[in-house]
């Protein structure tokens, strides 16, 4: 144990956290030059694209230090708001982070709230001053903000940049230097805590595991404590550029187990793996259950595709355990399922892999949180989409999920941002200045409203200088209502939403005007009407089209004609049709658009 360091890399998106643990990778050999990728550990395309690190992996190096070879364990968190208990979970199997701060960008929301978790869990933090090569960085100001933020010594804080490899010997250093070995009982009982699995389609769930006490070795029986279930480590191993089979892994260390399990819901991240024969007394303190925060339909384009789009979902399901649905029904778009998201990123990855992974085409339908609806008889109901409302007779009151929202921006833009938190409901809670120029505000604020278009609303109105992040806070009594939403009289249920009372009116005429302006013209007009309980509160009309497009091609050039075909078909990609009218995709998420 006196030769092994744990730690992680905290960041806030696109500070340079992959860059870096690509860097310590080859400089400790763990990866040749030659296996290199542009960034080995985001290893799914889609997280390559994007640049976020969906879901955290661990590797293994050796270090030399003073002649002693040391193991480090790198143990990578995914650096966005909605897997924050994935973050939790992994900054719980470490001793040390890595506070990795952009020198041109300076501590952003999700920097503030990672380190907190790591103070909370009594890491050491070595704070890192990265991309100094920039020239746009500002290496003084940036460290002002890092000892007032850590507390810690100017002299701490190590110079790096990922990029032109600067500082990355002193990075090793100080990890073996200031990171404490791992404390545990070699001969204890087992307690592992597991913090991470992935799918592998040959070898089914890989679990991987931090031995908090005891250790693991291969062939033994093991129990989850969380999840009852019983196994055999058929396998064990280390990370390293690809698994390697171990023996025993030792208190202390990190490693893989593969048991042949199928599933991925049968392994919860924060469980603690025992031994069958000699259990722990207790599990490993911090296990929740993740529970999804944002609700939404998917369904088939094209209808008879629902088999396929199932046996897709199942598939997913497999390697992603946070992601939940049930079979729903809708009165305008048929079959499909009703899914729970973490958050609105996760949402958007489970559509995109749906469409690149199984070629599926989907219509998502408004994302809608949570609600609790206890009703006149004193029942409670959760409510999670516009469908599942009860009759309003019939209800006694609503609550809904309020979140604590951070936001860091720059001083200019703090009058805006608190004009539109309160125009999204928020209460303001606090105002604390960072630098001179750096701001970190609080809210308490539906999180509902973030659902609804949030996000780029902020980046909008602070030219991208602010970043953002929340945790729960609880359920609260608000007065919300259904909007009903009709095409040519006849109700679509795919595009009600429900929300504040308050709103109700203003929301209905402008998701009439949006809906205006995305509904394609047809052959015919279509009347477009919102609606609360029986009363319209808004009309809009598409007018009908008057000429076939077609029509003024004929007797032209025809690879005119084609395009225009082309780019119809293309159009219809993602469309349904709902009675006698078609309803592209943009229309479903028409109520997101509403400013
Ligand atoms: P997420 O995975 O999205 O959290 O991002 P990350 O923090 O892993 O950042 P990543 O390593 O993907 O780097 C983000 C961008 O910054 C990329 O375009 C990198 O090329 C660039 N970058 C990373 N490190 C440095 C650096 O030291 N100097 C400069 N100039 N650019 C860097």
């Amino acid at each position: 144990m006196k030769y092994i360091r744990n730690f992680c890399i905290i960041a806030h998106i696109d500070h340079g956290k992959s860059t870096l643990a690509d860097r310590l990778l080859e400089f400790t050999k763990t990866i040749g030059e030659r296996d290199m990728q542009a960034q080995f550990l985001d290893d799914m395309d889609l997280e390559r694209e994007r640049g976020i690190t969906i879901k955290s992996h661990a590797i293994q190096m050796n270090y030399t230090y003073k002649g002693e070879t040391y193991t480090l364990n790198l143990i990578d968190t995914p650096g966005h708001v909605d897997f924050s208990y994935e973050v939790s979970r992994s900054i719980a199997a470490c001793e040390g982070a890595l506070l990795l701060v952009d020198a041109a960008q300076g501590t952003e929301a999700q920097t503030i709230s990672n380190l907190y978790l790591a103070m909370n869990n009594n890491l050491v933090i070595i704070p890192v001053l990265n991309k100094i090569d920039l020239p746009g960085a500002m290496p003084e100001e940036v460290k002002d903000e890092m000892v007032d933020l850590i507390g810690c010594e100017r002299e701490d804080i190590i110079p790096a940049s990922g990029k032109e490899g600067i500082g990355i010997e002193a990075i090793l250093n100080a990890i073996v230097e200031r990171v404490p070995p791992p404390v545990g009982d070699p001969d204890g009982e087992l307690q592992a805590l597991i913090f991470d699995s992935q799918f592998n389609s040959y070898r089914g769930i890989e679990v991987i595991f931090r031995v908090k006490n005891g250790r693991i070795r291969k062939g033994d029986k093991v129990k989850f404590m969380a999840t009852g279930k019983e196994y055999f480590a058929d396998e064990i191993g280390t990370l390293k550029l690809s698994q390697v089979p171990k023996e025993v892994i030792e208190c202390g260390d990190v490693g893989y187990l593969i048991s042949g399990i199928k599933v991925a819901k049968e392994v919860k991240v924060g469980d603690t793996i025992t031994r069958f024969a000699a259990p722990a007394a207790a599990p490993i303190q911090g296990f929740e259950e993740v529970k999804p925060m944002v609700f939404a339909g998917i369904y088939p384009v094209d209808t008879s595709e629902y088999e396929e789009l199932r046996e897709a979902m199942e598939k997913l399901q497999l390697n992603d355990a946070s992601l939940v649905w049930e079979p729903e029904t809708s009165a305008a778009l048929g079959f499909g399922f009703r899914c729970g998201f973490l958050g609105m990123l996760h949402m958007e990855i489970v559509q995109e892999r749906l469409e690149r992974e199984f070629d599926m085409t989907v219509i998502t339908t408004v994302p809608s949180v949570r609600f609790e609806v206890i009703t006149t008889r004193g029942e409670t109901l959760q409510v999670s989409a516009p469908a599942e409302m009860p009759d309003p007779s019939s209800i006694d009151w609503i609550e809904e999920p309020f979140i604590k929202a951070q936001i860091i921006t720059k001083a200019e833009y703090v009058g805006a941002i608190i004009g539109l938190c309160m125009d999204k409901r928020s209460l303001f809670k606090n105002q604390v200045y960072l630098t001179s120029d750096r701001v970190e505000l609080q809210f308490e604020m539906p999180l509902a409203e973030v659902v609804f278009d949030f996000f780029d609303k902020l980046k909008t109105i602070s030219r991208g200088y602010a970043s953002l992040d929340y945790e729960f806070l609880g359920n609260r009594e608000s007065t919300m209502v259904k909007l009903d939403i009709m095409l040519n009289g006849e109700g679509v249920d795919a595009l009600s939403a429900i929300v504040h009372r308050d709103k109700a009116y203003e929301w209905g005429k402008k998701l009439c005007e949006k809906l205006r302006e995305l509904l394609p013209r047809q052959q015919f007009e279509i009347a477009i009407q919102a609606a609360i309980g029986q009363k319209i509160i808004a009309r809009e009309t598409v007018k009908a089209l008057r000429k076939d497009v077609l029509a003024k091609c004929y007797g032209g050039d025809i690879s005119r004609k084609r395009k225009l075909l082309e780019k119809q078909k293309k159009g219809k990609k993602r469309m349904r049709q709902v009675g006698n009218v078609e309803i592209p995709q943009e229309a479903f998420m028409a109520v997101l658009k509403i400013s």
